[in-house]
């Protein structure tokens, strides 16, 4: 969405408030031994405090109230009773959410507890690539050339990208225009951000794969040749400089 008025603006705080603090509350929460849908159940019993209600829920139908995929789970992972989380795992959480009609994202990959198995050093250059491409955002910015700096960066480190995930546009739904916020050069989109738009802006660094596929669930993505992949994910605000980060208080920077 563009925000035209100060109560749009508002309403997008608010909105990225609530998916940011849900985020942040349950990496805090996150343990070894719990299970998925235990940390999904606290995130739903947050939002649910907030007034908000889950986007991938309202739009899709999704089985949870936010997406929590492990190890070679890349995205949309399922909230289950049957998953239980170890030490060194590499999690993924997603929050995204409608509160008083505006809608926001924000997710992030972490190490639960020990990086026994050496996840850090993926989980720190997709942190560290999401912040380049944010502040390389504002208005009259071609799309493709955020794509570019994405992929750059991953290269650089040794890392690949996922070419059919994207960031995307979002405000009065969870998807909007631009749809097609790629972590490579896409020449075919001419596409530039605009000052005063919303963006949820979200890395996909992946150690082996280049294509997400999903599972016979109909919803977990995995890599096309295994391997893992982070993701980190905020909701912004562009402007003609630096861009205004809604969902800043999630601290997945910190
Ligand atoms: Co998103
Ligand atoms: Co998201």
């Amino acid at each position: 969405m563009s925000i035209t008025k100060e109560t749009e603006l508002t309403g997008m705080k608010k909105a990225s408030e609530a998916v940011a603090s849900t985020l942040k509350e349950m990496r805090n929460y996150a343990q070894p031994g719990m299970t998925t849908k235990q940390l999904d159940d606290f995130g739903a019993r947050i939002l649910a405090d907030l007034g908000a209600r889950s986007a991938p829920y309202l739009t899709y139908g999704f089985p949870g109230s936010t997406c929590i995929s492990v190890n070679h789970e890349f995205c949309h992972g399922i909230p289950s009773d049957t998953r239980i989380l170890q030490e060194g795992d590499l999690v993924n959480i997603d929050v995204s959410a409608e509160l008083g009609g505006f809608w926001s994202d924000n997710g992030n990959s972490f190490v639960l507890g020990k990086d026994i198995h050496r996840h850090q050093q993926l989980v720190d250059a997709s942190k560290q690539i999401l912040h380049r491409a944010i502040y390389a955002i504002k208005g009259g910015v071609r799309v493709s050339d955020v794509g570019h700096l994405i992929e750059t960066e991953a290269k650089k480190r040794g890392y690949k990208v996922i070419r059919n995930l994207t960031g995307h546009g979002i405000g009065r739904s969870l998807h909007e225009e631009p749809s097609d916020i790629a972590n490579y050069k896409d020449r075919f989109n001419l596409t530039r951000f605009r000052k005063n738009s919303v963006v949820a802006i979200e890395t996909f660094i992946s150690t082996i794969s280049t294509y997400a596929e999903t599972l016979n669930d109909g919803w977990t993505m995995v890599g096309n040749k295994g391997g893992f992949m982070a993701q980190h994910e905020h909701t912004i605000l562009v402007t003609e400089g630096k861009p205004v980060i809604l969902t800043e208080m999630n601290g997945v920077w910190n």
